[in-house]
């Protein structure tokens, strides 16, 4: 019994012959007749067009090699043999469900020079010939159908043999008969062939071959077809004399193939014969279908793309099937209805775009194969109803007459004589009116006197505004420009310079950037800051410094950068009275500041000096003046110190410290320790400064200590004799003694001194 998925398949076969399905590749047409249709395969679009191998599979059940199982192809030294692309085209066979003609194994053309060159004798000939012939149909024994055993032996001219053939004249006639007997050893399944050309009607040559390969199967010799090359000049008709011809051959046992069929035709091609041409390929389908010893329908070829009719007779092409785009031609379409078959309708167009533009909408899509024409569809609502607005032959439509604002919705149907392809992917589309906008970016830029800066303005179109479009730039501020690069364009940007010269106006002002172009004018605006160009001073606060001999004096330069400067600057002083030494901290920066300290050596020049301080960097200098004034008085701020004894008495003693200043005395700290010797106690204390002077003393076992401090906010001017007293009672002991000390703390010019000393 048999399967029950069988059962199904034979049902849903006679199913769809009932209704008339019809095939719609050669392949299903033909094997639905019980023909194979087949082409020869060129290797380099078989290995680098997927196109081609795509046609080659959905439109063939069978193939051969154009040349790669050729001797020199396939035996390129006498040791060595190179399958690589016969088992290539073998595998794509088997995967693809298609069988295999092999082509060929003995001709006098396409043998290597390593053959006819060898000086070999005839046995060694036989030998090579055999080693051929076992090795190449051995390796595709069972996987080749057909051999081509023997290609083109019979003359063109005389009925005999041709006898400048390699192999007839280092064998003899008896070539043939060996070839086909070392193939059938090889592989006693495949079925094998004399082919030839001009051998198809009726004719000397037709006979000659006839006799041939009567003789051949006289003669016993495995033969089993006859293969008619029907290399053909348009127009070809198929003639009784090719049915007669098939049936005497059949009448030997033979099988006919059609092996290598091409229709050239006189360039340049015309309509009219891609019509005859038809016909040929027609009526050799026809006389296939009608001979019952013709299975096989081969083709050199199927793309005019690939066909050796141009590179061998000149003048001529376009002898194939499809056409250089893997379309088919008329060809094809009668070979298909002449097996039965037929195209549906085609299928549905892809790639759809739609381009909406001013009141209209353009529309293009990829072509369909078989199409005839395009029905273009319209909704205003997606999803249809489609009203068809166009019938056109091409594969693009301009639909005009449209409302702006208004989206439409487009589908597109391909249609031939079988009918009416399905709606493609539908696509919308938005007319607008002509018209652009303008946007600059950035919208603010901000330029130094004496420099540059750049907008991006873009020009953005709608509703197929194509005009050029003119720039300009008002309300710039006094001394900038503006350049657009470029000036007009019919594209979507320009760049837009703005330059200001050293005397720019500074500050902001509102640019405004105007497009004029196809009737219309169209604005935007952006600010521009003009900064001044980079540039900084110096300052001292306060700029008038003091400082006293020996001592020093700190004070902060500001640096005040504008315009961006950001270089650093060095620092130097200029002008300094002598003794004095000027440093900075840093000495160099690329901040806004840094501290210049005065040092006063105690010989420093007294007086006012006006000093400069420089800073230079980034190519430029700028100064400030410090109006200093060093005090003069030596070491010690222009203050003396002068310890001296006022009474020295067994009962009484007075010491005490004058003190002249020049300079004025901010701070004073006045001590005096006097020992507590035999019967010494404290009797007073009293400065002649006055009651900004605040009095203390300090009473131990051992000392005294008197204390006068200038009082908190007080100060004291220059003055001279300004005394400050210890005194002592005393029963025995007369000071001063040793260890009687004084220190003496104050600040003038900002810098604090000590003096100390003993009576
Ligand atoms: C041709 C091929 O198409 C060419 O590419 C090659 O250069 C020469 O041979 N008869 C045959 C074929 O038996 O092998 C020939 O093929 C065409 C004529």
């Amino acid at each position: 019994m048999l399967p029950r998925i069988n059962w199904l398949a034979l049902c849903l076969l006679a199913l769809s012959l009932t209704i008339g399905v019809e095939a719609q590749t050669l392949r299903d047409a033909a094997a639905a007749r019980g023909l194979r249709i087949g082409a020869a395969v060129n290797m380099s679009p078989f290995r680098n067009e997927p196109i081609y191998t795509q046609t080659l599979g959905r439109e063939f059940n069978i193939l051969v090699a154009e040349n790669a199982m050729k001797f020199d192809a396939m035996h390129p030294a006498q040791n060595t043999y190179n399958f690589t692309d016969a088992d290539a085209l073998v595998t794509f066979a088997e995967a693809n469900n298609m069988a295999v003609r092999g082509h060929t194994l003995v001709w006098h053309s396409q043998i290597p020079g390593w053959l006819t060159g060898g000086n070999f004798t005839r046995d060694q000939v036989i030998a090579i010939m055999r080693d051929h012939i076992m090795t190449v149909v051995g390796r595709y024994r069972g996987r080749i159908l057909a051999w081509d055993v023997v290609n083109e032996a019979v003359s063109d001219n005389n009925g005999q043999l041709r006898t400048d053939s390699f192999w007839y004249q280092r064998i003899g006639p008896e070539y043939i008969a060996m070839a086909f007997q070392f193939a059938h050893e090889a592989d006693p399944d495949a079925i094998l062939y004399y082919n030839d050309y001009s051998a198809e009607g009726a004719g000397a040559k037709s006979d000659a071959v006839f006799n041939l390969v009567s003789g051949l199967v006289n003669q016993g010799a495995p033969i089993d077809g006859v293969g008619w090359q029907m290399h053909q000049i348009n127009p070809f008709r198929i003639q009784q004399a090719h049915r007669t011809n098939a049936q005497r051959l059949a009448a030997l046992g033979l099988e006919v193939s059609i092996t290598e069929m091409d229709v050239r035709i006189s360039l340049p091609t015309t309509a009219q014969e891609l019509q005859e041409q038809a016909l040929a390929y027609r009526d050799v389908v026809e006389f296939c279908l009608s001979q019952p010893n013709v299975k096989t329908l081969v083709m050199w070829g199927f793309t005019d793309k690939y066909s050796w009719i141009p590179g061998f007779f000149s003048g001529f092409g376009d002898a194939l099937i499809f056409d250089v785009n893997y379309q088919p031609k008329p060809a094809y379409s009668a070979m298909l209805s002449a097996l039965g078959g037929g195209m549906g309708p085609p299928p549905v167009p892809t790639g759809l775009t739609a381009t909406a533009g001013n009141a209209q909408v353009q529309l293009s899509w990829n072509a369909s194969t078989g199409a005839t024409g395009y029905n273009v569809k319209r909704a205003t609502t997606s999803g249809g109803p489609y009203t068809t607005v166009a019938t056109v032959s091409t594969t693009s439509f301009t639909n005009m007459g449209l409302t702006n604002g208004t989206t439409y919705f487009y589908v597109v149907s391909a249609f031939n004589s079988n009918g009416e392809s399905a709606n493609s992917g539908e696509v919308p589309a938005t007319p607008l009116a002509a018209n652009f906008t303008l946007s600059a970016n950035p919208t603010s830029v901000t330029i130094n006197r004496g420099a540059s800066g750049t907008s991006a303005i873009t020009i953005t179109r709608s509703g197929s505004f194509s005009a050029s479009v003119a720039l300009t730039a008002s309300g710039l501020p006094s001394g900038v420009t503006a350049a657009f690069n470029p000036g007009s364009t019919t594209g979507t940007s320009s760049a837009l310079t703005l330059t200001a010269s050293s005397a720019a106006t500074t500050g902001m002002m509102t640019v405004t950037i105007t497009g004029t172009g196809g009737g219309l004018t169209r604005t935007t605006t952006l600010t521009t800051t003009v900064n001044p160009a980079p540039d900084f001073t110096l300052s001292s606060n306060p700029s008038s410094l003091a400082v006293n001999q020996g001592a020093s004096v700190a004070n902060t330069i500001a640096i005040a950068r504008v315009g961006g400067f950001a270089s650093s600057v060095s620092l130097s002083a200029s002008g300094l009275p002598s003794g004095v030494t000027a440093s900075f901290n840093p000495s160099s920066t690329t901040g806004t500041s840094s501290a210049v300290t005065f040092m006063a050596s105690s010989s420093a020049t007294p007086g006012l000096t006006n000093v400069t301080i420089s800073a230079t960097g980034g190519g430029l200098t700028r100064a400030t003046t410090i109006a200093l004034t060093v005090n003069g008085g030596g070491g010690t701020g222009g203050v003396t110190v002068t310890p001296a004894i006022n009474a020295n008495s067994p009962w009484y003693n007075e010491e005490v410290i004058r003190l002249n200043n020049t300079g004025t005395i901010t701070s004073l700290s006045v001590t005096i320790v006097i020992q507590r010797t035999t019967g010494v106690g404290f009797n007073g204390q009293y400065n002649t400064v006055g009651g900004q002077i605040l009095q203390s003393n300090t009473v131990t076992a051992a000392t005294i200590t008197y204390q006068f401090n200038l009082a908190s906010g007080q100060t004291l001017g220059p003055g001279t004799n300004r005394t400050f007293a210890a005194q002592m009672s005393g029963t025995g002991t007369i000071h001063p003694t040793s260890g009687d000390t004084y220190t003496v703390t104050y600040t003038t010019g900002g810098v604090t001194f000590t003096q100390t000393g003993h009576f």
